[in-house]
């Protein structure tokens, strides 16, 4: 079993047994006796499988179990205690297990909510709060089932519940916020280096565009989604001007994978204010790092890139040769882009694919009709490369894989989820049961580049209840944070960076670190076994811990997060300084 699925099956338990006991405490306050002792049956033997589920978990780390054997172990303990010796004893009115039964429900229903609304990691304030609101529960169901509990019992009450309320609240801190976003850096800026060799203009505007033979709403760089395609080689210094004719909501340009200075990043509010209509602003980079990438808005970025601010950017090492296509993959007004292509192809032509994800979850991409190679993924060339065919591949959200081949005489047809985007020809092979590649176990290995690490973080990926401009809201959370309340990571130039990136969460997590590409170490703590495989984006599935590391080699306030972004919008965002 997964820890993912560990984590699932340890959840349908705790609501089962939550369940369980509470429904039995209704029903034998109700005296139906045969449904009360069966219920607390299935509920005593649903609290006991956690003590199987809770021990896996917190071998396979203590990140996934820290609140479960913090909190929900000894308030199980404490439900079986009180419910089971009397539930035996319950030869007489059945009424008289209603309360301890009550009690199990609101102990196990109260550790459930820790794990739900507050994950990780466990504090004292949560367990006593949770104590607290335990106790109320029982007391005010004692008094409602018009039981007299003896003075003594009802004070001990009170004083327990008052204590764990008083000190829990004063536990439950908000963590520290960001210190003060620095807006200028001073650092080496792009625009002193040299006249520009590539230049292109950019305007955002509204627009009106045909997907799948239906007018969509959008908002488009040049009218066109995706937007224009700029390419560069090599050794171009590039200038992109960027107008807003009318996002209201603001626009930026954020080089996804590239990793450009500070200064050129697109990020509002952290290395520009984002561009509001009638303004403009001037990107200006050197590309030194040939491969494929995208760009994409950064303001308000989950609208903003589902709307279809986004593009792909090239940059070839030299004169193009062969057949050079990029397909980049987006989702615009439910409708899949890009339509549907089919060319002719020379046999023998050298043939690169190059396969972008611009949408927020996974796809699955097949190439049929061909063996190939994985030459690079996320801009960065893969070592000793072995042919494959038959095999799908799953990049993440906003990944970029690099497929090549040499056409054959018959037909290909690269399909993405099942969906025929580019064909040489009539092509009918079902790719559904493919295996799926492992980047980590791809290619040839090389030591690693770096024989110590200067720092280390953990960033514990879940979901949990945050107030944000005092408003609640569901967040998706860092360490148990949300954006702006996640403590930014420092680091000093030239540092080693270790980052342990742990999904207790039930949903898959694409992480995505700007201006810098990180070498994955291990996985479940299995190492990378591959051709060293330096990413930009990779997705964090439920119970995974991906260790990665870093050169910190590019001065500035970067953003780290989660690039569906959706979940970045909902707290997932945290920043890095390199000083
Ligand atoms: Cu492609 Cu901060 O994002
Ligand atoms: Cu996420």
């Amino acid at each position: 079993m997964t820890t993912g699925s560990l984590l699932a099956a340890d959840l349908v338990i705790a609501v089962l047994a939550a369940g369980g006991w509470l429904g039995g405490g209704a029903a034998s306050a109700a005296r139906r006796r045969p449904l009360a002792l069966g219920l607390a049956a299935f509920a005593l033997l649903a609290t006991l499988a956690r003590a199987i589920t809770i021990t896996a978990l917190a071998r396979a780390g203590w990140w996934f179990a820290a609140e479960k054997v913090l909190i929900a172990a000894p308030l199980s303990l404490a439900a079986v205690a009180v419910a089971g010796p009397r539930l035996l004893r319950a030869a007489g009115d059945i009424r008289s297990v209603a309360v301890p039964l009550l009690f199990a429900g609101y102990a196990t229903s109260g550790a459930l909510l820790v794990t739900v609304l507050h994950g990780y990691p466990a504090s004292a304030g949560a367990g006593l709060l949770t104590v607290a609101g335990v106790v109320a529960a029982t007391a005010v169901s004692w008094r409602a089932l018009g039981a007299r509990p003896s003075r003594t019992v009802s004070r001990a009450t009170l004083v327990v519940a008052v204590a764990a309320l008083v000190t829990g609240t004063g536990l439950t801190a908000v963590p520290d916020g960001v210190p003060d976003v620095p807006h200028d850096h001073g650092y080496r800026d792009a625009r002193t280096v040299s006249e520009p060799t590539r230049r292109f203009t950019l305007t955002a505007g509204t627009a009106t565009v045909r997907v799948g033979g239906r007018d969509v709403a959008a908002w488009a760089f040049d009218a066109q989604v995706p937007g224009p395609e700029l390419t560069a080689t090599v050794g171009d210094v590039v200038e992109v001007t960027l107008r807003n004719r009318d996002i209201g909501r603001g626009v930026t340009l954020h080089w996804h994978g590239y990793d450009v200075p500070n200064s050129q990043d697109g990020v509002p509010g952290v290395t520009q204010a984002a561009v509001l209509p009638g303004q403009e602003f001037v990107y200006r980079f050197r590309a030194d790092q040939a491969g494929t990438y995208w760009y994409h808005t950064h303001s308000v970025s989950d609208i903003g890139v589902r709307m279809g601010l986004y593009g792909v950017l090239v940059v070839r090492p030299g004169p193009m040769t062969g057949l050079d296509v990029t397909v980049p993959v987006h989702t615009l007004a439910g409708r899949p882009l890009p339509a549907p292509r089919t060319e002719r192809v020379e046999t023998g032509t050298p043939v690169r694919l190059r396969l972008i994800n611009t949408d927020s979850t996974t796809h699955r991409y097949a190439l049929a009709g061909t063996a190939f190679r994985v030459a690079a993924i996320d801009g960065f060339d893969l070592r000793g490369p072995t042919s494959l065919v038959d095999t799908a591949v799953l990049i993440p959200a906003g990944g970029r894989y690099d497929l090549v081949f040499n056409a054959p005489a018959t037909p290909v047809a690269l399909f993405v989820d099942g969906r025929v985007v580019y064909s040489t020809g009539e092509v009918s092979t079902a790719t559904t049961a493919w295996p799926v590649l492992d980047p980590l176990r791809y290619g040839v290995a090389s030591p690693a580049p770096w024989s110590r690490i200067d720092r280390e973080f953990t960033l514990v990926l879940d979901r949990g209840l945050d107030l944000h401009e005092l408003l609640p809201r569901y967040a998706h959370t860092v360490n148990g944070a949300a954006d702006p309340d996640i403590p930014t990571q420092v680091v000093r130039l030239g540092d080693i960076v270790r980052f342990t990136i742990v999904n207790r969460s039930q949903i898959v997590h694409p992480w995505h670190l700007h201006g810098h590409h990180v070498l994955v170490l291990s996985r479940d703590g299995k190492p990378a076994a591959g051709s060293p495989l330096w990413l930009d984006s990779f997705d964090v599935r439920p119970g995974e811990v991906w260790e990665v590391a870093f050169r910190a080699d590019n001065p500035g306030m970067w953003a780290n997060h989660c690039h569906n972004l959706a979940h970045a919008d909902a707290g997932m965002t945290l920043h890095l300084m390199v000083s």
